[in-house]
């Protein structure tokens, strides 16, 4: 069955609400980062709303985050996990992800071997990598002995990564995909086939990534949009349109990958020119 996820890249002010909202909306699978600074307002949330909402109960909720390259790069990753853990005021996360790959791959191995060892413990329950390429998945899995079993990237109509979405499959790794949403309303070939369908250019989309078996990574800070995000897709496009969206690919990311690893931007920084 399809996860739908909430993302949390949000401004921490919005935080708050939003999480809370999200909850209300029915969302049931959280996706969280030390790096997007919001983590103290979110473990706020989730406390106050099983605080608010007794009869719920923990294990049916779902909530990953995600461990940032400065402390894959530093060697921090320990500490890390316990500030994710403090901050989001949870006594075990679902999943942890090592958010991108550091240019010195080594450290990505590391900090992935580190997460496994909080899988052993039982605190961390599942590990994974977001942005990686398949070749470096692999190096983690050879390095480790274990496969990863998530992994976060961007995907919609415009940035189609049929390699990481095949070896994914392959493998049974889960796909879960950001970015689904961009820029989809500048394709009348999507409009095309909403007008249609009678429905929305979301909705297209939606069918399209659920068609695919892809775990969308979704986030609003409208009550409306979440609601409609999580509502079930009742279209089923044919093979033909399927190909009309297959072939609006141009590889064109709407995210940066990975180079931001802190130990190489100073040379990224006086070569890119
Ligand atoms: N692993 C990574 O490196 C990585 C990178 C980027 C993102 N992520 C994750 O993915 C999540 C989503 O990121 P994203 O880049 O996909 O988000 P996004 O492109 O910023 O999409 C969110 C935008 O779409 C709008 N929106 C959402 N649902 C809508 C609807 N039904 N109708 C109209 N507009 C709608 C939202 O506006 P409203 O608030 O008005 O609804 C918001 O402005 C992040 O929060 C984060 O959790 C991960």
């Amino acid at each position: 069955m399809q996860k739908i996820y909430f993302g949390t890249m949000t401004k921490p002010d919005d935080t708050y609400k939003a999480v809370t909202e999200a909850f209300q909306a029915g969302y049931k699978y959280f996706d969280f980062a030390e790096v997007y600074g919001n983590q103290a307002e979110i473990g706020q949330a989730i406390t106050d709303w099983f605080k608010n909402n007794p009869t719920l109960k923990r294990a049916d909720y779902f909530f990953q985050s995600k461990v940032w390259v400065t402390d894959i790069d530093n060697n921090n990753v320990d500490q890390a996990v316990m500030k994710i853990l403090k901050d989001l005021q949870l006594e075990y996360i679902d999943s942890l992800l090592v958010h991108r790959p550091s240019m010195d791959l080594n450290n990505s191995i590391n900090a992935y071997k580190k997460l496994l060892a909080w899988k052993n413990k039982g605190i961390v329950k599942h590990v994974g990598i977001s942005n990686f390429e398949k070749e470096h998945i692999v190096l983690l899995w050879s390095e480790s002995g274990v496969k990863p079993e998530m992994h976060q990237f961007e995907m919609n109509i415009f940035n189609q990564r049929w390699d990481r979405v095949v070896f994914a499959q392959k493998y049974g790794i889960e796909s879960q995909v950001y970015g689904a949403l961009k820029r989809h309303e500048q394709s009348s070939e999507v409009e095309q086939l909403a007008k249609k369908h009678n429905v929305s250019t979301n909705q297209i989309v939606m069918s399209w990534l659920k068609h695919h078996h892809l775990n969308p990574v979704l986030k609003s800070t409208n009550f409306e949009h979440m609601k409609e995000n999580l509502a079930n897709v009742t279209i089923q496009l044919t093979d033909a349109e399927l190909a009309v969206i297959k072939n609006l690919n141009r590889y064109e990311n709407s995210y940066s990958e990975g180079i931001e690893s802190s130990k190489f931007r100073d040379f990224y920084n006086q070569i890119k020119n």
